[in-house]
């Protein structure tokens, strides 16, 4: 599996490692045994010990250890054995379980896998905008897919599948499809953005616009950040030509490959309009999710098992005029994964 190690990665969300939990995770092909300290920071260990190697999720906890429930060998939160019970008590200089860089940000719980040395948290991507913003204007959710994350990753990058995939909430009525979109690459990121004019305008904001059912324009930009991170910011505005007087939603797209072909979708959502409204908060979460679950997941998991690779240019596909933007980012990707393997055999 070639993955780039040396990145952060969402491991869950945060409201899914509760207080006295032992969560688990599969995360680029590891078992990762995910809880929170007495005092509420994230730990992630391997979730496996070292001496039968049962995972140690299946344990119980000591204060902020974890005992193995096989043996009883206890691990404290770096991973290191605290206490032996067999024989005279030695403790075998290789019980240690490898323990990985943990931040918790924008609702997120983030894991490091590569080296931890270099695990610098300056390097999760600037989410905040989860961070502000009255508490029912943003929602977070979680979604399994039977998918390589770079095939997601295509599928978000390339928005001109909205028009023919999506249903009345989101559908775009063929107004991306025509456009060769504008492709920028800077430092880790590349971007990609349409504008155009829809009426009526899309069913995700016409009945929140100033005229409900009339013509609005229509944006959406995206900016992925390497590996597998996006930040998909989608607007209308009727009567100005600033994007930013109109209705905006932010949604933060970010995937964590949990093997080759299968990964961890999360998605963190808020938007500017009419922020205090806890139903329209569930609705617009529910519907969005619903239409990703419903909408895209049976196409791209379809489209994996029928590829039978991850390999996607072993298979020589066809390049249409919105493919540039993950084309981009698969390269770009790419190129980062083959400069740390090549660090690493140096
Ligand atoms: S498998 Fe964990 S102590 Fe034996
Ligand atoms: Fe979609």
């Amino acid at each position: 599996m070639a993955f780039l190690h040396n990145a952060w990665y969402v491991a869950a969300l945060s409201t899914e490692v509760e207080d006295e939990a032992l969560f688990h995770r599969k995360i680029l092909g590891l078992s990762m045994l995910i809880y929170r300290r007495g005092d509420g920071t994230p730990v992630i260990l391997r979730d496996r010990c070292p001496h039968r190697f049962v995972p140690l999720h299946m344990g119980k906890r000591i204060g902020d250890d974890v005992v193995c429930p096989y043996h009883a060998l206890r691990f404290d939160c770096t991973g290191k054995c605290v206490h032996n019970p067999h024989g005279e008590g030695h403790i075998p200089r290789a019980a240690v379980v490898q323990s990985f860089p943990a931040v918790e940000r924008h609702g997120f719980v983030w894991v490091w896998p590569g080296d931890a040395d270099k695990a610098d948290p300056a390097r999760i991507p600037d989410y905040s905008l989860l961070d502000g913003g009255h508490p029912n204007s943003k929602g977070w959710a979680y979604m399994h897919m039977k998918a390589n994350y770079e095939i997601i990753v295509d599928n978000i990058m390339d928005l001109s599948h909205v028009d023919h995939v999506h249903g009345p909430l989101l559908n775009t009525a063929g107004k991306l499809t025509p456009q060769i979109p504008r492709v920028i690459e800077d430092g880790n990121t590349v971007s990609v953005r349409w504008e155009w004019h829809q009426d009526p305008p899309m069913g995700f904001f016409s009945p929140f616009l100033p005229t409900p059912g009339t013509g609005a324009e229509h944006h959406v930009g995206v900016v992925w950040t390497a590996p597998s991170t996006m930040l998909l910011t989608v607007g209308a505005v009727q009567g100005s030509s600033n994007p930013d007087d109109g209705l905006l939603s932010w949604d933060h797209h970010l995937m964590t490959p949990e093997t080759d072909t299968s990964t961890h979708y999360f998605f963190g959502s808020r938007r500017n309009w009419l922020v205090e409204d806890a139903e329209l908060n569930r609705m617009k979460m529910d519907g969005t999710v619903a239409a990703f679950s419903t909408e895209d997941k049976p196409i791209i998991e379809a489209a994996q098992e029928e590829m039978g690779t991850t390999d996607l240019w072993s298979l020589k596909p066809v390049l249409l005029s919105g493919d540039p933007a993950p084309v981009r980012a698969r390269r770009m990707l790419a190129q980062l994964i083959e400069t740390e393997g090549a660090q690493r055999r140096a």
